[in-house]
């Protein structure tokens, strides 16, 4: 198998651009074709890139046989048509996230992926930092034992994305459970094992956003189109007896400039706590506690490792490093969030 895998990718503006120095960084791959139906911002990114094969029509992009690899950065709502359609033309597909708002979507797509035998994956970033391989390599060494509780969260103090894109249903899916909740709920059960989710108890609050004089440090005075959250909670039980305590926000009092990404994990024989990056024991013959500091496996930056890793992946012929399955148990559980919300009821996922 040749190790040049072409890439075309689809959605130049935003987070496109921490994509571009994986794929140059990549022994496996080139960066062939840019999409983007914006002609004004293809054109800007082809001359920055070097690229002359640019494309306003996603469709021509993936119809190019030349093409290997479709790397989608569109909007959330464009994902499950364009992922399917890379795959039904027997591309490998890396998406962002999150791969879908609905668990019936990710369905699809694995089914897509199934016919095709092509790989697909999600941009889950936050695994490949290198804190995150260095603590996930030792929880794997069962430091922790069995882990029976976890808690995270994703606030953020006035730090909201302000474009429709973001903020409304139909385009998103969700505020910030879809936005950033998927970050963290991602990172906590490829840390817990992926145990199997089977309830959620969950609450979604919007108390901030209509507020007058309301603004998002990010982008200033906050537009009152709004119809998703703001904030949510929820409780979460798995199969084997783990809970998890989930919390995300946009826009909350918090004690924080920006944003507060956390993970603490509790197990039987030690606790962990991420981005920090420490494991916590007990020594019980001398009633000492021990706190370790984990040194961080790489400096490369993650998302162009996550890149790396898609291609790497591919030609070693090793599984998606994010398999759609464990997104899909991600928007199973975010999906069971928003609708024990509405009922005020804890819902099944089990059944
Ligand atoms: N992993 C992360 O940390 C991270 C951060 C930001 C965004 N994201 C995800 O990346 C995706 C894109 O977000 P963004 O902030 O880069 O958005 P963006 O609006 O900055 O960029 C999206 C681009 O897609 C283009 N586009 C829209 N419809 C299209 C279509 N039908 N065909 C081709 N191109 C089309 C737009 O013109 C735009 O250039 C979202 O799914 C988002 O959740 C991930």
């Amino acid at each position: 198998m040749s190790h040049q895998l072409k890439v075309g990718l689809i959605g130049v503006a935003g987070i496109a651009r921490r994509h571009f120095p994986g794929w140059k960084e990549s022994p496996h791959t080139e960066l062939v074709a840019l999409g983007d139906i914006n002609p004004e911002i293809l054109k800007v990114r082809g001359e920055e890139q070097g690229i002359t094969q640019l494309y306003e029509n996603p469709e021509d992009l993936i119809n190019n046989p030349e093409i290997d690899i479709v790397d989608i950065c569109t909007p959330n709502r464009l994902h499950t048509p364009l992922v399917i359609a890379a795959l039904e033309a027997g591309k490998h597909v890396l998406c962002e996230k999150p791969l879908a708002a609905t668990p019936e979507e990710i369905e699809q797509m694995i089914a897509a992926r199934d016919k095709s035998g092509k790989m697909l994956m999600t941009a889950q970033h936050f695994r490949f930092s290198g804190e995150a391989e260095a603590l996930k390599a030792e929880i794997d060494t069962g430091v922790l034992g069995e882990i029976y509780h976890a808690r995270s969260w994703m606030l953020r103090r006035s730090w909201a994305p302000v474009t429709p894109g973001f903020l409304k249903k139909e385009l998103s899916g969700g505020g910030p459970c879809i936005d950033i909740g998927v970050h963290i709920l991602d990172l906590t059960l490829w840390m817990m094992g992926h145990p199997k989710p089977v309830s959620v108890s969950g609450v979604t609050q919007k108390k901030l956003a209509q507020q007058q004089g309301s603004f998002s440090s990010w982008f200033g005075t906050l537009p009152k189109e709004w119809d998703v959250e703001e904030f949510a909670s929820a409780f979460i039980r798995f199969e084997n007896g783990a809970t998890l305590i989930l919390e995300v926000s946009w826009l909350l009092h918090h004690n924080t400039t920006g944003e507060d990404m956390q993970m603490w994990l509790y197990g039987d024989k030690g606790g962990s706590v991420w981005p920090n990056n420490e494991i916590l024991t007990n020594n019980n013959n001398t009633q000492q506690h021990l706190n370790t500091q984990l040194v961080r496996k790489h400096d490369v930056e993650a998302h162009a490792r996550e890149c790396m890793e898609f291609a790497e992946a591919i030609v070693t012929g090793m599984p998606s490093p994010v398999p759609a399955e464990e997104s899909l148990d991600v928007i199973r559980i975010l999906d069971g969030l928003y609708r024990s919300a509405e009922t005020g009821k804890e819902v099944r996922l089990d059944s």
